[in-house]
C-alpha cells in the first residue's frame, strides 16, 4: 500500500510562542504558500471543519473508506486543536509543556478495551510517565504544610459512593440532580476548608466546575466509562505526556500517514456555515467560499454557544437549546519556573485557601521521571476562578500565585520566577473554554439533538460523546462515528442519521 508519508512539519506552520527560541522552520512552507487550494474546487465531497482529534480521525476514516476528496479547514497554523504545547522557560532552560490536554486518562487492562489515544501514543512512541494522582499528595493550608491526607482519601471514597448511588439511580431511570445533591444523598457535606479542598480535588479538578454546577449522573458515568473496568472502562491509570515533541505529535504523526497537503487548509477561519439537504457552503473570514456535499463541524460547543460562527439558515430552536444545555468549562494550568525547586517531593500538593478553588492544586514537574531539574511547578485553577484570572493581567496573577506559595512555604525565601505563563482558553474565540461538561440536569434528548445533523451538516467533537465528553478519546470516537455515517450516506445515496427530537418534554406535567 502506498502511504503518503510527509514530514510532520508540513502540518505545523511556525508561529511565535511566548518565551521560546525560534522554532525550527526548515522545510516548512510559508503561510499561504503550499496551502493555497487546489481543493478550492467547488465539489469537495466532505468538508471537515476543525483540525483537532475529532477532525483528524474523521478524515482518517474517510480516507480508509476510499473517500479522498475531503478538506480539513483549520483556523490555527497547525493540527491538534486542544492538544497544544508551548515552549516554556528561561533561555537555556526551556522545555515543552502542555497548555491543553496532557494526560491519557485510562489506558488498557490486559486485553480489555483500549483507550484509542493510548494506542496512538504507543504507535507513535510518545514519552509518557504514570501519574499517581491518588497517592502522591502533600497537603497545605494558610498555616503552611498540614497533614489532612485522611480527609483527601475520605473525599475520594465519597466520590466513589457518588458514582455508585448514581448507578442505582440510572437503573431506576430517576431524574438527574446536581452533584451537590448527590453528595448529600451519600451523606457528604464538606464544611471545613480542608474538607472543601479535598472535595475540590476529587471533583472540580476533573470536571472544571463545582458540584453545584455539575450533573450528578453524567459526571458519574463519565468517570466510570473511562476508569472502571467492570463498567467497560479502560483502566484506572493516568499517563502524563512528557514528550518534548508535545503530546500533539501523536495526532500529527497519525495525520502524516494518510493526509495529503491538498487535503488540509490551515490558517483558514470559518465565518459562516450554510446548510441544506443537498449540500454545505462555508465562507472563511477572508471571503473565500468553499462548497461541499457534506460537512462535519467539530468546533467546540463553546464556539457554537458564542455565535463565533454564523449559521444559515439560523439554527433551529431544538439545536440552540441543545447547544446551551451543556457547559463549556475552563481548566487553566499556570506554569511557573524558578531557579531551583524548593517545594514538595510528591507529584501534587493541595492547598486549602479560605476561598474554595483559589489556587488549590499544584503539580510538580521537577521530579524524577517527569522533568527533573526543570524548576517548573504548575498551579491549576478551574471554572469561575479561571474566568476571573483570564480577566486579570499576567502580572496580577503572578503576584497572587507568589502570595499563595509564600503562604504554603512560610520559611522559604522564594526567588522571583524565571518564567510565567498560562493559556487563556475561555477568552479564545476558537475554543471559549477547555472542555464540555453537563450541568444538572442531563436530559437525553439534548445530547441526541447536540449530535443530530442539519441537512448535510454533521456535528462531532468531545461534547457530542455521551460516555466520554470532555476527553480526547471522546473526540476520537465521535469523529470516527460522524465520518462513518457520512460514508454510509455516500455509499447508499441516502440519509441515515438519527433524527432530532423536536420537543424535549417532561413525562410529568407542570401543575400550576
Ligand atoms: C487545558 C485543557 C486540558 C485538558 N486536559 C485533558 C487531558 O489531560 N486528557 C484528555 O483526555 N483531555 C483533556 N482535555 C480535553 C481535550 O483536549 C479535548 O476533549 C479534545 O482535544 C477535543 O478535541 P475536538 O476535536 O473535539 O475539538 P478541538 O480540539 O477544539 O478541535 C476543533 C478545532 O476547530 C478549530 N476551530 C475553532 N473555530 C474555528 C473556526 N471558526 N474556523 C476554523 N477552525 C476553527 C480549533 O482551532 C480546533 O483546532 C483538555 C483540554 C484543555 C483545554
Ligand atoms: C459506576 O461504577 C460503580 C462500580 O463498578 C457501579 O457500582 C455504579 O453503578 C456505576 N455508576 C454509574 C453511574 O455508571
Amino acid at each position: 500500500m502506498a502511504l503518503c508519508l510527509l514530514p510532520i512539519s508540513v502540518f505545523a506552520l511556525p508561529r511565535p510562542i511566548p518565551a521560546s527560541a525560534a522554532p525550527d522552520i526548515s522545510g516548512a512552507p510559508a503561510p499561504g504558500e503550499s496551502f493555497t487550494l487546489q481543493s478550492h474546487a467547488p465539489d469537495t465531497q466532505v468538508l471537515i471543519l476543525g483540525g483537532g482529534v475529532a477532525g483528524i480521525i474523521a478524515a482518517r476514516k474517510l480516507a480508509a473508506e476510499g473517500i479522498t476528496n475531503f478538506l480539513i479547514v483549520e483556523a490555527r497554523d497547525e493540527l491538534g486543536g486542544r492538544m497544544r504545547s508551548a515552549t516554556f522557560g528561561a533561555p537555556k532552560r526551556q522545555l515543552t509543556v502542555e497548555v491543553g490536554a496532557n494526560w491519557i486518562h485510562g489506558t488498557q487492562e490486559h486485553d480489555g478495551p483500549a483507550n484509542p489515544m493510548f494506542e496512538l501514543a504507543l504507535k507513535h512512541n510518545i514519552k509518557t510517565t504514570e501519574s499517581h494522582l491518588h497517592t502522591s499528595i502533600t497537603t497545605y493550608d494558610a498555616n503552611g504544610a498540614v497533614d489532612y491526607l485522611d480527609l483527601v482519601h475520605d473525599a475520594m471514597d465519597a466520590y466513589t459512593q457518588l458514582t455508585i448511588v448514581a448507578g442505582a439511580r440510572l437503573s431506576e431511570n430517576l431524574v438527574d440532580l446536581t452533584a451537590r445533591a448527590g453528595y448529600a444523598l451519600v451523606g457528604q457535606k464538606p464544611k471545613t476548608l480542608h474538607e472543601m479542598a479535598s472535595e475540590y480535588y476529587s471533583f472540580d479538578y476533573t470536571y472544571a466546575q463545582t458540584p453545584e454546577q455539575s450533573s450528578f449522573l453524567a459526571s458519574a458515568w463519565n468517570s466510570n466509562f473511562t476508569y472502571e473496568v467492570d463498567q467497560g472502562g479502560f483502566s484506572d491509570e493516568d499517563l502524563l505526556s512528557i514528550d518534548q515533541r508535545g503530546i500533539k505529535y501523536l495526532i500529527q504523526a497519525e495525520a502524516a500517514e494518510f493526509l495529503k497537503q491538498s487535503q488540509v487548509r490551515l490558517q483558514a477561519t470559518v465565518a459562516t456555515i450554510g446548510y441544506s439537504d443537498s449540500g454545505v457552503s462555508v465562507t472563511l473570514t477572508d471571503g473565500t467560499k468553499l462548497t461541499a456535499q457534506y460537512a462535519i463541524c467539530t468546533f467546540s460547543v463553546g464556539v457554537l454557544q458564542n455565535d463565533d460562527v454564523q449559521f444559515s439558515p439560523p439554527l433551529p430552536e431544538w439545536k440552540v437549546e441543545a447547544i446551551h444545555s451543556l457547559t463549556m468549562a475552563t481548566y487553566t494550568k499556570i506554569f511557573i519556573q524558578f531557579p531551583q525547586k524548593f517545594w514538595f517531593d510528591t507529584e501534587v500538593a493541595l492547598y486549602a485557601d479560605r476561598e474554595r478553588g483559589r489556587y488549590p492544586l499544584w503539580m510538580s514537574l521537577d521530579l524524577d521521571g517527569f522533568m527533573p531539574g526543570s524548576g517548573v511547578i504548575v498551579a491549576t485553577v478551574t471554572g469561575d476562578f479561571s474566568k476571573r484570572i483570564e480577566a486579570m493581567t499576567d502580572a496580577r496573577v503572578q503576584s497572587e500565585v507568589m502570595g499563595v506559595l509564600q503562604t504554603m512555604f512560610p520559611r522559604v525565601s522564594i526567588p522571583e520566577p524565571t518564567a510565567f505563563f498560562f493559556q487563556r482558553w475561555f477568552s479564545d474565540p476558537l475554543y471559549r473554554g477547555s472542555y464540555s461538561t453537563w450541568p444538572a440536569s442531563f436530559i437525553p434528548q439534548h445530547l441526541i439533538n447536540l449530535g443530530a445533523s442539519l441537512g448535510n451538516l454533521w456535528f462531532a467533537g468531545e461534547a457530542t460523546s455521551e460516555k466520554y465528553f470532555g476527553y480526547l478519546h471522546g473526540a476520537y470516537f465521535e469523529g470516527e462515528a460522524a465520518a462513518s455515517q457520512i460514508v454510509q450516506c455516500i455509499k447508499d445515496q441516502q440519509r441515515h442519521p438519527q433524527p432530532p427530537i423536536l420537543y424535549a418534554q417532561n413525562t410529568y406535567p407542570y401543575n400550576l
